[in-house]
Order: C-alpha cells, then structure tokens, then sequence
C-alpha cells in the first residue's frame, strides 16, 4: 500500500509512471503523515521530517552511496556531485536515490520525490534519530507498506516504471580506460584478448575518441575511416561504446553548437545569455535537459554515432560537473593576485588553497542558471538532481525513434529514479582500494530497489594504482555484477589482464562470467520484468533470520544462488555466513570445481585468489553454459547444472534474440526439472542437453 503526500508546490520529476501513486493528499493533510513528524516547510524554507528509530530498525536503500547495505548510523545527501574521492566521509555521489525503507519495530518505505538536494540523517546526530530535510521547493512524499520488505520493493517498483534493458552482449566483458588515444590503442586491447584467449565484447571509448573533446564528433587523425573501424571490431565480435559528455564546447563553426544557440537550447542566466561553464573542452554551454525540445535535439544528435555503426553509449560529467563557472572566474585571478602580493601565513596559504579548490561543483554556480521546464523558468538548484536523468532520457527516446525495436546499451553517472527506465548507471570513480571492492557489493541492493539494474563499478578502480590481486579479486565480483567493465583513469598504472603475469587466472576467472551468463541473464531479466531485485541483502530472503540481518558483505543473487567474495589484501579465505545448508562450488574455472555441502552456520572457508565462492540454496540449480570468447558465441544447447536437489529444484531459464526491445517473458522461459534421484526435464523455449555438475 503506498499513500502519496503533496508539499507545497512540487516540480513533476516523472519519477512516477503509475497513476495510482496520483492523486494524493494535498499539503494540509501533511499532518496525516503516517510514522514521520513533519515540520517547517512553508515558503522558502526546508521541510523537516523525523522519526525515533527503534533500537534494531534496519534502513535499506538509498541506492548509490557509501558505507553499509544497512544505510544506519551515517548522514547522506542527495545532490548530484562529481567527486573522485569516495571515502566513507563522503555525503554524496553522482546519484539522487530518494527511497528506502525502515525494518524493524515499525516497517515502512519512503520515496521523497524532490529534484532539489534532501538530506538523510540516519542517526548521525542523534544515534536513534531519523531526520530527513528537504531544501525550499515543494516536493512529493510517498509511503509504503507491506507484509516483507522484497514485496515493498515490487510495489515501488511497480509504480515507477519497468527498469531498462540493455542489449545481451552488455552482459559480456568490457575493457576500458581514459586514455585509449587511437584505433590502432583499442586494436591491441583486442588482439591482446583474442591471442591470450580471454573473453571480450567491448571496449569503450573515452573522451579521447572525440575531435577535442566536442560531443558528436571522432577524430578522424586517430581514428581514420570510423565506419569501417567500427565494422572491423564488429567482425571481431567487439561493441564500441564512446563517451557522450554534458557540456558542449563554445566555438564557433561546430555545428552542435551552432544549433544550439540558434534554438535558445542551453541553459541560460538571469540576464537570458548563455551559462558557460568549464569542463574537458574548455568553455561550455550546457543543452537544457529539462527543455523538452532541446531534449529531443540532444537525442537525435546521438544518430552521429548510430549511423556509423555504434549500439552503445555511456553519458558522463552530467550531475553536471563543473571544473568552474566563468562568471566567478575573474573574481578568483583577482583574489590569487591579492596573495601573489603578499607572505603566504597559515591563513592565507589555507585560503588560498581552498580558493582555488573550491572552484569546481560550486553552488553559487549551480544558483545562476535556469532551465525552461515545462514552460517554466526554474533556477538549476530547484531540479539539480534531475539533469542527468535527463540526458540519459534524451538518449533513450531518441532511441527509440531512430532504432525502433533495438536495444542500445546505455548507462550514466548521474541519475534520479525514473532514470532507471532509460538506461542504467556505472558508480563512477572508485579507486583501486579493497574497501571499494566492499562497497561494490554494498551498494548493489539499493541500487536495485531504485530501480537500477543495468549497474557495475569500475573494476580494479578508476583512480589510484592497482595490483594484480586487487583487480584478480574484484572482477571474481564482477563477474556477478550485469556491467562488468573494466576501467581506470588516465594517469594510474595500466590494469587490463594483460599487464599482469597470470594470464590464466584472468582467463578462468573473466571465463566464469561467460559460463554463468546464462543465469545473469535470466535472473536480471526477471528481476526487470517482475520489478524484483537482482542482488539482495540475505536479509530479504530470510527475514527471520537474526544473523543474516547483519551480513554485511554476502549477497543473493537472485533466488538460487549466494555469493560472498573475498575483499581483503592476502586474505585465502573468509568467514560465511549461512543462513541455512547450502552447496558450496569452490570455482577455478568452468572445468575445476569442487564442492561441499556446508551445514546452516558460521563457516570459514578458503578461496586461493584465483577461486570463486558460490552457494546454491536447497532445491536450486544455476544453469551455466560452456563458455566462450564473447556473448554470442556462448552455446545455449549445452548446459551444466550446479544444483543442490533434496526433493526437485526448478528452474527458470530465460532466453532471447538479445537485441529485440519488445519482450515476451512467458515465450522466452525453459524450465529445468531437477529431481533428487538426477533425472532432468527440460521444457519450453529451448531444448539444451543438461549435465549435472
Ligand atoms: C569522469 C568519468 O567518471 C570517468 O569514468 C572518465 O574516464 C572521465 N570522466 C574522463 O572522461
């Protein structure tokens, strides 16, 4: 049941696509608010909503952010920012996930649908205290309730639309990095796969493809004959996927531009000229995502690219990121003169660091241009939190209109809910630390309950230096995780495989996700057509189960199978918990596996770096298939069955064309019969030839 609130006079997020979240109670009623105590709230100031946790209430959500899987005892902040440095400190990433849900004495959801920055105190002030502040702005509180916590989830996800799904070869491995400066950088990239036999079905392509960093542009010196490079790598079976920016660089007689300023497309200042902002190429304007028609010319632009053979993109620096605002920039040389001319002391050193620091992302910056939203003029901080969300919808319903029927693979760094519906999201940069491998894993139920399936981390880190067994250890996570891709920043040590001495590893390990690709595939799409959850906290399975409530770093992944991958530097093992008898595989490779039947329980269990723990649940089997070097060349007719079979285990395999965007759920499911004595039935779409393992 989910009961919808009105404050104020709230801006239209399209977060929401079910009717039935509308009409709701209007502001007066907001006393009416059930488990939360409102406050404050009238014009031009912040809403106050508080609640008095209950000594082992559980918050679970908030999608994109740092710490735990439970989200208590931190503050967070909904505010789309562009920081590297995703220590445990910070409030904020890229994303606005505005929905979670309180388990324990009370058991309740929340969703604040409000584009402005809110504010999620979850016992930071206040141990046991729960105070959630919305900027001034209206702004539209939902709340939930049902009978467990997964059934909340669907419910909200019903409501909001069904999540997006990519193309199948987007399930495959990709390679990234910033600072692939050529065709002939990414042909090595794949000749390295292919030679070494380590699978690949993408390589992205980072602003470096660009003329100087312009959107809609190649660099036709380092990359000659785009079209045909592109043919190229799609015989060698591999997706180019470029980079799409925010800002569009100022200059005259660069057609992007040029329309956009003859169509009053950018976003602009109090004084109705253009807001310039800096990011990679210099001076830019920002196309005004919210603007419905500069919307729809943004999309089309991405045919630049379709047409020469291109299914995929990824939308970058939209929170939108600011190196700096023009306007504030005199103001700062002027100042640094200021301190050129005088002894630097500890107060002017720090003030001038921090000056100069301080430059990018400001919000002053953000206070000074305004967007045309749904024939409104509204001030950028009012709907910050939507930008992103709208320039991966500007690519998606263009889409859908230039390739009718097609998936085309999409993701972004910023979003909102109601961006799920359009594309997925990569979590931006991490660095090469253990404790990110961790926070990997943390942060893939919420995200899930948001919406956001389509979802991965930069493998081996974006930022810092990485080792082999780093990198070793978090791809035997990401080979769980529906975007593996590996990526880093331009100036860190090198990390594709091949960089590294044991090939083999790689191989077997990258390998894994090809052979359980067949499971991935199935439970994801299940996952978006049913709004279910991918990955769960081992809670949502088990809600009786006091342990799993503290299991931290251990998740489902979908209903047959459990993971818990290890994510300490040297570590051979780790200590598991589970919440019953399960079937450990202790993996190697598609041929070398053993397993064990662990009793329910606290365990520890050893894993050599180049081992993958997986658990199947009772009555369970994940189908996995014989491998291959890439997506379309693994083998559907042939399966093996990890299964742990006490009485009979079915399961539901589903498969299609991969591409198609229209999906016929029932058409496409196989169901496996397993019965305990090891007979195997299989009927529906597919027929394969079944092996237990
Ligand atoms: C920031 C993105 O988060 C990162 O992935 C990318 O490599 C750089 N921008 C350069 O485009």
């Amino acid at each position: 049941m989910m009961k919808k609130f009105v404050f104020g006079n709230p801006l239209e997020t399209e977060a929401m696509t079910d009717s039935r979240a509308t009409p709701g109670s209007p502001a007066e009623e907001a006393g009416s608010v059930p488990y939360l105590s409102v406050s404050g709230g009238s014009e031009g100031e912040s809403c106050v909503l508080t609640y008095d946790m209950g000594e082992r209430d559980i918050i679970y959500g908030l999608g994109e952010n740092v710490r735990g899987i439970n989200k208590r005892g931190w503050i967070y902040e909904s505010n789309c920012t562009d920081d590297p440095l995703h220590t445990e400190t910070r409030r904020e990433l890229y994303a606005a996930h505005n929905f979670f849900i309180v388990d324990g004495r009370e058991r309740f959801g929340v969703f604040v649908d409000a584009p402005q920055k809110v504010t999620f105190d979850f016992g930071y002030e206040n141990r046991d205290g729960m105070k959630i502040t919305v900027s001034p702005g209206g702004f539209v509180l939902y709340i939930l309730e049902g009978e467990n916590v997964r059934e909340m989830v669907k419910e909200f996800r019903r409501a909001i639309g069904r999540s997006y799904i990519p193309p199948r070869w987007a399930f495959g491995y990709g390679q990234s990095r910033w600072g692939y400066l050529s065709a002939d950088d990414i042909r090595q990239v794949v000749r390295e796969h292919r030679e070494k036999g380590v699978p690949l079905d993408s390589v992205y392509m980072d602003i470096d493809y660009m003329e100087r960093y312009k959107d809609f542009t190649v660099n036709e010196e380092t990359f000659p004959d785009f079209p045909r490079f592109v043919r190229e790598m799609k015989e060698e079976k591999i997706h180019l996927v470029p980079i799409i920016d925010a800002g569009v660089k100022i200059e005259e007689g660069y057609p992007v531009y040029e329309e956009g300023m003859k169509e009053g497309y950018f976003c602009k200042k109090e004084d109705g000229t253009e807001f310039v902002g800096g990011v990679w190429p210099g001076r830019v304007h920002f196309p005004d995502m919210l603007n419905e028609k500069a919307r729809e010319w943004f999309g089309q632009k991405y045919s630049f690219l379709l047409d020469q053979g291109i299914d995929g993109f990824w939308n970058d620096m939209n929170e939108p990121a600011l190196f700096y605002g023009e306007d504030n920039l005199d103001e700062v040389f002027r100042k640094l003169e200021d301190y050129g001319n005088q002894e630097l002391d500890i107060k002017s050193f720090f003030g001038m660091k921090n000056l100069v620091l301080g430059i990018a992302n400001r919000k002053e910056d953000y206070e000074t241009f305004y967007h045309q939203y749904r024939g409104e003029r509204v001030r950028h901080d009012r709907v910050h939190n939507l930008y992103g969300y709208n320039m991966t919808r500007a690519a998606g319903e263009a889409f859908e209109k230039l390739k009718p029927g097609e998936r085309i693979l999409m993701f972004s760094r910023a979003s909102y809910i109601g961006m799920h519906r359009y594309g997925g999201v990569w979590t931006g940069d991490n660095c090469s630390w253990w404790s990110h491998v961790l926070m990997n894993l943390q942060m893939l139920p919420g995200l899930n309950m948001c919406g956001f399936l389509y979802t991965g981390a930069d493998l081996g880190g974006f930022g810092a230096n990485v080792t082999e067994d780093l990198l070793l250890r978090w791809l035997e996570l990401g080979i769980f995780t529906p975007l593996m891709r590996n990526h880093s920043a331009r100036t860190t040590r090198r990390q594709e495989f091949y960089q590294f001495g044991h090939t083999e590893d790689f191989r077997n390990v990258i390998g894994l996700r090809y052979g359980l690709l067949p499971y991935i595939y199935s439970e994801f799409m299940k996952a978006a057509v049913t709004g279910d959850m991918m990955f769960l906290p081992l809670a949502f399975l088990y809600p009786e189960d006091r342990s799993a409530a503290e299991v931290e770093d251990q998740l489902m992944v979908g209903e047959a199978m459990m993971i818990a991958p290890v994510y300490r530097q040297n570590a051979r093992g780790r200590y598991v918990y589970l919440p019953e008898e399960m079937k450990l595989y202790r993996m190697r490779s598609l041929d070398s596996m053993d397993q064990e039947i662990l009793p329910a329980g606290h365990h520890y269990v050893r894993a050599e770096l180049n081992e993958v723990l997986v658990f199947v649940r009772p009555d369970q089997v994940v189908p996995m298939s014989q491998g291959g070097c890439c997506v379309e060349e693994v083998d559907m007719s042939r399966l093996n069955l990890l299964h742990f079979v006490k009485t009979e285990a079915v399961c539901e395999l589903y498969h299609d064309d991969g591409v198609s965007r229209k999906i016929d759920f029932e058409k496409g499911i196989t169901r496996i019969t397993v019965k305990a004595d090891g007979t195997i039935k299989t009927e529906g779409m597919l027929d394969p030839e079944c092996c237990l393992v």
